[in-house]
């Protein structure tokens, strides 16, 4: 059994890296924001993979204020550091780095940021103008402070995962990025920190999203648009859920395409909870 190193400085991560270092593997990191699931644990296990037994597995448990706009729920996200611990402990994560608020930003927002792209160009970017800036920024210092062979991001966050796979190739980073497949209930709801918000009743309520994803894969090979709509026929049924976006891409994120490989993704409001999910669809 490891023994699992946390850190909460820059020094004692740097201490930490150095120590697991030592034994020459590769170094894959998970970057969370806790409140740690099932799919977060999944995420962990694809880190071993990558890393194999003789390399490092490095979490990061780190609520980032830059990435919540004025009024989302940066101040009620759920925080279970002693929980996280256990999950990380249990996956045999090696080095959890749960920084401070002033030790990733000790003077503050930087004055120098990543640049997302265009807002306009985002479905997630234009709901929550600043989100990718604050999303990038932090997960590139993260790959700063821990140099990473491997960082392990979930599919559940899938247009996030597509900026930050455009950030690491446009700013030539050297980092590996490996999307996780999502995890989700049995009856479909794609596990989420967030979930923890809905009460029973938007919780059945929740369970929609899902549903729509599948309706959406089996209209497939009727087209982008008929995918949409029967996605979005779905939601449209639900009292009190809100829908923000239902929308069919290519994998990167870059158009739609009217044939082949894409991606179904949509997000929805339930009071004052927002969920998102997505799927892989092949149109025709
Ligand atoms: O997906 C998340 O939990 C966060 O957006 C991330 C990647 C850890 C950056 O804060």
């Amino acid at each position: 059994m490891r023994a699992l190193l946390v850190a909460r400085t820059r020094v004692e991560l740097e201490a930490a890296l150095v120590e697991v270092r030592t034994r020459g593997g590769r170094v894959a990191l998970v970057p969370t924001m806790g409140a740690l699931h099932e799919g977060h644990a999944s995420l962990m296990d694809v880190a071993r993979d990558r890393a194999g037994q003789g390399g490092a597995v490095v979490a990061s448990i780190f609520v980032n204020p830059m990435q919540f706009g004025p009024g989302e729920d940066l101040d009620r996200y759920p925080r279970t550091f002693d929980a996280d611990l256990a999950v990380c402990g249990e996956r045999g994560v090696d080095v959890v780095f749960a920084p401070p608020v002033d030790e990733v930003y000790p003077g503050g927002e930087p004055l120098v940021t990543v640049d997302p792209g265009p807002d306009s160009h985002s479905m997630e970017g234009t709901i929550r103008p600043g989100h990718f800036r604050g999303v990038l920024t932090v997960v590139a210092k993260l790959f700063g402070l821990v140099r990473p062979d491997v960082a392990i991001f979930g599919e559940k966050d899938y247009e996030q995962l597509t900026k930050i796979r455009r950030m690491v190739a446009d700013l030539c980073m050297p980092v590996e990025v490996v999307g996780a497949p999502i995890v989700r209930e049995a009856d479909g709801l794609a596990l989420s920190s967030r979930n923890r918000y809905l009460d029973p009743g938007q919780r059945v309520a929740a369970v929609a999203l899902s549903r729509a994803l599948r309706a959406g894969v089996d209209a497939q090979d009727r087209g982008p648009d008929a995918v949409v709509e029967a996605a979005f026929a779905v939601l449209r049924e639900v009292p009190g859920l809100e829908c923000d976006y239902v929308t069919v891409a290519s994998p990167d994120l870059d158009g739609t395409p009217e044939t082949g490989p894409a991606r179904l993704l949509l997000a929805a409001r339930l009071g004052s909870t927002r969920l998102i999910d997505n799927t892989a669809v092949t149109l025709s």
